[in-house]
């Protein structure tokens, strides 16, 4: 439909699709102006599930959603889509790290990354949810030689949720009044949650987040072991991996870089550019970044201290190795 945004969820007839497709259709993520047509893929033994998906979208009666498309063809999935959300992968299972996907998921990422470089717009907008999502989005990028390295994120924003409102819990105060918390590196046990650079809202007056916490202890232990061990801990509990919450980030990091970030910071996988705070060159890495008209730039300047260098350097360290495991499995 040519007035149509063209939205592609990936493992549509998954937990994580289940509260996406919703918020996607009814209107959150992209505007409550703009009609959605709505592409749904999943693998040839979900296409049942993923038909009583469609049925319950249709009862929803939406106001914006122009059109189902639910298929298992990758190419007919891909063809001429604004925005792609792919979260179809193998989950992890209690006792697992997400790196340990890897071998497993890597190449949907690769078949992915080759339909968007032929059938998609060049101008899509890709996050990737799917695990271990840096890595994945990194090899989704390379498989698109024709697409914008810069069209390329994965989410980082439900660590950067957790995070901000682990803080806001702490201080008192509302989840809207902390901002710029920042998630660097891999979305793994390595990330580096840092609240250095973070603003908390007291009283109408704006703070530094450590000031406010007043626990610097807590900030460099407990803290930052309880975001990077988050979604193990919902793991263990659900028996299933995060999925309400994943959705909801998602719907955030989309929004964002399709609405900007104003005078904040939003924290993303993007692609290194060699130049922003000692990162290599070439890693999908979480950096803070502000949005102006659909383009992000990372934030620059900020000063780091020994106990950040080496915890961003530790987070990319992984980076660069499941890159070099990624690429080998794709070659494989
Ligand atoms: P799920 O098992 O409920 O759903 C995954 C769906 O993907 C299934 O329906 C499956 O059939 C489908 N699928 C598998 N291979 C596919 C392919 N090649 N093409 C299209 N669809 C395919 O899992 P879930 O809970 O929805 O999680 C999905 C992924 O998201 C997992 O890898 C999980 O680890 C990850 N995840 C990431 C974050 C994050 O913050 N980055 C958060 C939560 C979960
Ligand atoms: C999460 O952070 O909840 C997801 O990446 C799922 C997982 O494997 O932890």
């Amino acid at each position: 439909m040519a007035d149509s945004m063209k939205v592609l969820v990936t493992g549509a007839a998954g937990q994580i699709a289940y509260s996406l497709v919703i918020a996607v259709a009814k209107g959150d993520v992209f505007g409550k102006d703009k009609p959605i047509t709505l592409v749904l893929l999943d693998i040839p033994p979900m296409m049942e599930v993923l038909e009583g998906v469609v049925l319950e979208l249709n009862d929803c009666a939406l106001p914006l959603l122009r059109e189902v498309i639910a298929t298992a063809d990758v190419a007919e999935a891909f063809k001429d889509i604004d925005a792609a959300m792919l979260v179809g992968a193998m989950p992890r299972r209690e006792g697992m790290e997400r790196k340990d996907l890897l071998a497993a998921n890597v190449k949907i990422f690769k078949e992915q990354g080759a339909a968007l470089d032929q059938h998609s717009k060049k101008t899509v907008k890709v996050v990737v949810v799917g695990n271990p999502a840096n890595t994945n989005a990194l090899i989704a990028s390379h498989y698109a030689p024709s697409i914008p390295k810069k069209n390329f994120s994965c989410l980082t924003r439900l660590d950067q949720n957790r995070a901000q409102s682990l803080v806001a819990h702490r201080i008192g105060i509302p989840n809207s009044d902390v901002k710029n918390v920042i998630i660097w590196g891999n979305h793994s046990s390595t990330q580096f949650p840092d609240v250095r650079h973070a603003k908390a809202v007291i009283g109408g007056k704006v703070v530094a987040v450590p000031d406010a916490v007043k626990d610097d202890s807590y900030l460099k232990n407990d803290f930052i072991k309880t975001v990077q061990q988050r979604g193990a801990a919902v793991i263990k509990l659900r028996k299933l991996s995060s999925a309400m919450s994943a959705a909801k980030a998602t719907c955030d990091h989309m929004h964002d870089w399709f609405s900007g970030t104003g005078d904040s910071w939003v924290s993303m996988g993007v692609i290194s550019d060699g130049n922003s705070y000692g990162i290599p060159e070439g890693l999908m890495y979480s950096f803070p970044v502000k949005i102006q008209n659909g383009n992000w730039q990372i934030v620059q300047g900020l000063d780091i201290n020994d106990f950040s260098r080496a915890k961003m350097d530790a987070t990319a360290k992984e980076l660069l190795e499941e890159k070099a495991m990624a690429l080998a499995a794709c070659q494989g």
